[in-house]
């Protein structure tokens, strides 16, 4: 990706009927070095860059053959996948609609629901390498909900990298500010060889997200370990 293009800046004309709030909104998003980076290099989204840019900084898609993409849509990290990957066979998952990518396939349905587990694994043909989890829980403006809604998928999204992944594999999932909570985090440690927390430059600086990046899964416990 070439970096120049990030710095140049428009002004948005002040149009009249135009509140000053989506005024904001708009320059925001012409302003915005990756927005006009991504819809330049095809890229559904412009968090196409924190999956990127993550890879930079930890390698998460060195040698990356089965993917699992949790909350997919519209798409932008599982072309990055393809693109930096061709060969990988990626499955995403998602409450909304995708449209098609080649070499992904995709399942509309909610990751929390039960036979989700089963129909990801059955599309991916085999165990996962990586497994990813942008997905965000809607907020419903109830801050103690909203925290509770969010650790619950990246709960869900640990423990079915745990139950899916080849030993080496790795998990990277969005998380909140502040990381993962105590419990997760030794779960986590528990599973992998290393974990850290990153906030990539592509993540707004207002956002309170983080992500979680757990490499060199140690592999599925076996009975005697519960
Ligand atoms: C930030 S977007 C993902 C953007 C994506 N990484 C990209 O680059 O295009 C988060 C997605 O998570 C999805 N999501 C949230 N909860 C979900 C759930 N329970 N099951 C499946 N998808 C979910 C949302 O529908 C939303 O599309």
């Amino acid at each position: 990706m070439t970096r120049g293009t990030r710095d140049v800046h428009k002004r948005v004309r002040t149009a009249r009927g135009r509140t000053a709030s989506s005024n904001r909104w708009l320059a925001r998003q012409l302003n915005d070095p990756y927005v006009r980076q991504a819809k330049a290099e095809g890229y559904r989204s412009r968090a196409a860059y924190k999956l990127i840019e993550l890879d930079e900084k930890f390698g998460i898609l060195k040698g990356a053959r089965r993917v699992v993409d949790l909350g997919v849509a519209p798409g932008g990290w599982s072309q990055v996948v393809r693109k930096l990957r061709p060969g990988a066979a990626v499955v995403g998952i998602d409450l909304l609609p995708t449209e098609p990518l080649e070499g992904v396939t995709l399942l509309q349905m909610d990751f929390m629901a039960d036979e989700a587990p089963a129909a990801l694994r059955d599309a991916l043909g085999g165990p996962a390498d990586l497994v990813l989890s942008d997905m965000a829980a809607n907020t419903v403006g109830h801050k103690q909900t909203d925290h509770l809604r969010t650790m619950g998928l990246v709960e869900t999204a640990t423990w079915f990298a745990i139950e899916n992944l080849e030993p080496g594999g790795a998990f990277v999932a969005k998380v909140l500010a502040g990381g993962t909570d105590a419990a997760l985090l030794s779960l986590l440690k528990t599973h992998f060889r290393t974990v850290k927390h990153a906030k990539p430059p592509a993540s707004r600086k207002g956002s309170s997200e983080w992500y979680v990046i757990a490499q060199g899964f140690k592999g599925t416990p076996g009975p005697q370990e519960g």
